[in-house]
């Protein structure tokens, strides 16, 4: 595959992490199709990248936008034709609401992305980017963990999905000539993000600044990422990743950070004295300290094979979640919308789209660029 690749098709494109790749897709002149059900999306996701989706000079939009479900194969197919990159990020992205339900992560991870492999291989797209996560390593054995590391035995759904989709793009890569890259994301954060611990530390302080709920014992350590430094490791690989049929990179900044520790960066980047708020650990009924079941408590892995292509994050664990975090406020604010937490926002959704699904799919994008 040649770089930058014409045409792009993103799925999940309208989400956090998808926001931040499409533009910086389309800054380097790409043409890119959005494809994402809206599902998790903020609607005003398409803004940082307007000027492509409606531009002023009378060129031609380098941005389309298709609403549609990776778990319906005929759409995916006939949108995914003629492209030359498909990156699959689409997927159930709440752990928590998927422990209660596992056909979430059956639907939206595994068959979601069957389709998207079964419609590459029918309409002859040979390139793929998967969003995988540092979740299928499972509690590690080994740390910090390797791409190479085994067996792999991940502790959720969402996690055993992820690792499915691996296998899967595997098969259908060796089968038939592909070449994919499989990023494995450590917490990935940024303003933009409608979800995650600091996002959530946010919203709670930001209603009451004198008390804040963690979920877990605190002791849960994880790589923290800004969105960026994630964004610019994967147009890397487009460029240095070998012609293999897969290629796994782990994308994380060096070390882990607690929970405790995220929340005290979060309090001292909104301006709070953290003596003034009263911090409440709330580990899960399931035990090993973790936030939620299938919460896992320990990722922390290698990341030298991306750094050995030449890529360095921009900002360290702590910088990234101080910037998120007054960034978030911001944005929050900003937007005047209730101050919700992502699992608050979800179960909001799911009551009033009760009984009509299709309620769900709000009108995000101005009218005329929903195709
Ligand atoms: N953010 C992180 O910390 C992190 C960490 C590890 C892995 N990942 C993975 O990276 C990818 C992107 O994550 P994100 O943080 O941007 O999540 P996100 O929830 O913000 O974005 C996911 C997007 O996919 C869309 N979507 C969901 N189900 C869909 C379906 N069935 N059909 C079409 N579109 C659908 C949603 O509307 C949303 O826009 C996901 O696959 C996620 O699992 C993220």
């Amino acid at each position: 595959m040649s770089w930058p690749p014409d045409r792009v098709f993103v799925t999940g494109g309208a989400g956090f992490i998808g926001g931040s790749l499409v533009a910086a897709l389309l800054a380097q002149g790409s043409r890119v199709t959005v494809f994402d059900d809206l599902s998790g999306a903020d609607d005003d996701w398409w803004t940082p990248s307007e000027a492509f989706l409606r531009p002023t000079d009378g060129s031609a939009p380098r941005l389309s936008f298709i609403r549609g479900d990776v778990r319906d194969l005929p759409a995916v197919e006939s949108a995914l034709a003629g492209h030359d990159l498909v990156i699959h990020l689409a997927a159930h992205t709440d752990i928590a609401t998927g422990a209660a339900d596992p056909s979430r992560d059956l639907h939206g991870g595994v068959i979601g992305t069957w389709n998207v492999l079964e419609a590459m291989r029918r309409r002859g797209v040979r390139s793929l980017f998967y969003a995988s996560s540092g979740t299928v390593y499972g509690y590690p054995s080994r740390v910090p963990t390797p791409e190479d590391h085994g067996p792999l035995l991940p502790e959720s759904y969402y996690a055993a999905a992820k690792l499915a989709g691996e296998a899967l793009i595997s098969g259908f890569a060796a089968l038939n000539g592909w070449r994919s890259v499989i990023f494995r994301f450590g917490n990935t954060i940024g303003a933009r993000s409608n979800h995650g611990v600091v996002h959530d530390l946010v919203v709670k302080l930001l209603r009451d600044p004198s008390r804040l709920a963690l979920l877990g014992d605190g002791q849960q350590r994880k790589p923290y990422v800004a969105v960026e430094d994630v964004v610019t490791g994967m147009l890397l690989a487009g460029v240095k990743a070998p012609a293999r049929p897969v290629s796994i990179y782990n994308i994380g900044t060096a070390g882990t950070l607690s929970v405790a520790r995220v929340a005290e960066l979060v309090i001292e980047a909104l301006g709070l004295e953290a003596g003034s708020v009263e911090q409440r650990f709330q580990p899960a009924s399931s035990g090993g300290g973790g936030g939620w079941p299938g919460d896992t408590p320990l990722v922390d892995f290698d990341t030298s094979a991306l750094r050995a292509l030449g890529w360095e994050p921009r900002w360290s664990a702590e910088d990234a979640v101080r910037r998120a975090a007054r960034g978030t406020r911001e944005r929050l604010l900003a937007r005047g919308t209730p101050l919700l937490t992502a699992s608050e926002r979800r179960a909001g959704a799911a009551r009033s789209t009760a009984g009509n699904p299709d309620d769900s799919r709000r009108a995000a994008v101005p009218a005329g660029h929903a195709e």
